[in-house]
């Protein structure tokens, strides 16, 4: 797997940049990889779900509608153009500027944390303790939803060709720091059980986990 290459300040800068174009990319790209993985989270009623990396709040806002007002649904980032164009779309969401390295929130507080074309941008060996990170937000038998970039076979795809060559500076300008990703191992390394992974294609291949943490 090609590691991630981009600063975390380039990367932030980059994201604020790309907010108000990344609802046409996500459309173009995601769209179908997400709704899919609305399908597997199968949100109910009520539930407590933090969204790590909300972006623009595509998923947040269905998220938002699924776990309906007796739920809570909080959305982090690290770029405040992101948490902006998130707050435009779903008005009355806790949105909190913060790094998914570090989650502001207690042990145990949320039944699914939910993570879209993020882990794709994290370099290799950060992979394991960030996961780390999502399971400790979350409730014994917790689960968490993973959509991102992948490829499908072994071999180098395009984008890994351009982004092995472009210089370093520009990877989190042009491919918004991400690469194509196997995440199982790294759910697995973390403590995780995995329980269905599927494959997404739509113009670019998606790979969608669900996963549960102990109970
Ligand atoms: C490719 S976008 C995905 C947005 C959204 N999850 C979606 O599926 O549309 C990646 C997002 O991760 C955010 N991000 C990057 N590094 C982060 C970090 N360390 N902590 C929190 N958010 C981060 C970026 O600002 C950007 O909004």
């Amino acid at each position: 797997m090609l590691d991630a290459r981009g600063s975390r300040g380039a990367i932030a800068r980059a994201y604020g940049l790309a907010a108000p174009l990344y609802g046409l990319w996500s459309t173009l790209f995601e769209e179908r990889a997400i709704q899919r993985g609305l399908a597997l989270a199968s949100v109910r009623k009520g539930e407590r779900i933090l969204e790590v990396a909300v972006g623009p709040g595509a998923a947040l806002a269905k998220l938002h509608r699924e776990a309906g007002p007796a739920g809570l649904v909080v959305g982090i980032d690290i770029a405040p153009g992101m948490l902006r164009a998130a707050r435009r779309r779903v008005p009355d969401a806790a949105l909190a500027l913060a790094d998914a390295r570090a989650l502001p929130f207690r042990g145990g507080a949320f039944d699914m944390v939910w993570s879209s074309y993020f882990l794709d941008l994290i370099p290799t060996c950060e992979l394991t303790p960030l996961l780390k990170e999502f399971c400790r937000v979350l409730r014994p038998d917790g689960r968490l939803l993973l959509v991102d970039l992948s490829k499908k076979g072994k071999g180098k795809i395009w984008w890994e060709r351009f982004y092995s060559i472009s210089p370093g500076f520009l990877i989190p300008y042009v491919f918004g720091g991400c690469r194509p990703i196997h995440a199982a191992q790294f759910v697995r390394d973390a403590g995780f059980v995995l329980i269905q992974q599927e494959i997404v294609s739509q113009g670019m291949v998606s790979e969608i986990l669900l996963v549960r943490k102990a109970a």
